[in-house]
């Protein structure tokens, strides 16, 4: 093992280094910058974080495994592979894959997260309050870890994501609900609803770009009240509308991550719709395969959006043919 410099923060992930503890306190300058493209090392990381935190960081002598910043095409192979099992083989936490799921504490977010932490992946999941987060972080187990993050307030998003130093896998699935029309419409719940999921979505992303790399890829939900709107789904039709034209804009700018949109139709084993099954019956009648869309269907099209290489810009719907009706 060679020799290297590596930092513990004062935070959570210095319990992750703590063998790196204690030797010295410098106090983190600009000259501290160190994030590109490339895939960041522990110290870019910590020196990251102390910048933002205006804080010291600790550094310290220790032996650890060299992290490597070039992309070898066994390594590629190897992240294929991994993705599906992170643990296999006795992978560490800088090898595991990262995945962030913004809004994972619940429905469809809280699966898609539960089957990132089964594959042994590094997992964190974002609901409006810290402690609900890391609640749930707790529930799903594995190496999960909650934040607090309200995207009705852009502004704030950077600071909430400061720790997360590395993304390979990005799943966008928050949401709260507006029920408006336009013959009663209350502009601010639509701009509010408008704000998280169009400009809070872009903010994240704007935010977690540069922790990603040329192999990370990313899904965000958008749903079928795009193409078929039902009574009170002004906004909802509005939102999921701009997020199947948002795709093409970040594929094109955030070449190469890869970008894709699923949209499915109503989940009927989601917390929303499961006490509600009329709605849920009225929808399995109208559907060709006479069965309703699950979240086991979602986690498995978002599985198969963010690993397949060669699926970019995609806005896939999965509905059991409802829209062919
Ligand atoms: N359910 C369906 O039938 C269906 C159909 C088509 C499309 N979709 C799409 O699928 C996605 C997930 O739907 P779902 O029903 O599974 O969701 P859900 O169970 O209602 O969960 C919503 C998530 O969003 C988070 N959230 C709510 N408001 C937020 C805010 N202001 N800032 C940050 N996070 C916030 C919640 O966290 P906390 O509660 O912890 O704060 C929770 O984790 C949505 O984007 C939806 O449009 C769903």
């Amino acid at each position: 093992m060679p020799t290297e410099h590596v930092v513990a923060c004062l935070d959570h992930r210095a319990s992750l280094r703590r063998e790196a503890l204690p030797i010295r306190a410098v106090p983190a300058t600009s000259s501290f910058t160190g994030f590109g493209r490339e895939r960041p090392s522990p110290i870019h990381v910590v020196r990251r974080i102390a910048l933002i935190a205006g804080a010291y960081v600790i550094v310290a002598p220790c032996e650890i495994p060299r992290i490597r910043d070039d992309r070898s095409s066994q390594r590629r192979v190897r992240s294929a592979d991994r993705s599906f099992n992170c643990d296999a083989g006795g992978i560490s936490m800088s090898e595991r894959i990262h995945a962030v799921v913004i809004g994972g504490t619940s429905g469809i977010g809280r699966h898609v997260a539960e089957s990132f932490a089964g594959r042994g992946c590094d997992v964190v999941i974002t609901g409006r309050t810290e402690d609900r987060a890391k609640g749930v972080a707790g529930e799903i187990g594995g190496h999960t870890r909650g934040l607090g993050l309200d995207l009705t307030i852009p502004e704030q998003i950077p600071v909430a994501l400061a720790d997360v130093y590395k993304v390979d896998r990005l799943v966008l699935t928050a949401l709260e609900r507006d029920h408006n029309t336009v013959r009663d419409y209350r502009p601010a719940d639509a701009t509010r609803m408008l704000t998280m999921k169009l400009i809070g979505y872009t903010t994240v992303i704007h935010t977690l770009a540069a922790r990603m790399s040329a192999d990370s890829s990313a899904v965000l939900l958008g749903g079928l009240a795009s193409h078929r709107p039902y009574p009170g789904s002004t906004t909802v039709t509005t939102a999921n509308g701009g997020i199947s034209a948002l795709v093409r804009t970040l594929v094109t700018e955030l070449a190469p991550i890869r970008f894709n949109v699923l949209h499915p139709s109503l989940v009927a084993d989601t917390p929303y719709w499961s006490d509600k099954p009329q709605a849920c019956e009225a929808v399995k009648e109208r559907t060709p395969t006479k069965r309703l869309v699950t979240m086991q269907d979602c986690t498995e099209a978002i599985m198969f959006l963010l690993e397949n290489r060669s699926v970019n810009g995609v806005n896939l719907s999965i509905d059991g043919g409802e829209l062919l009706i």
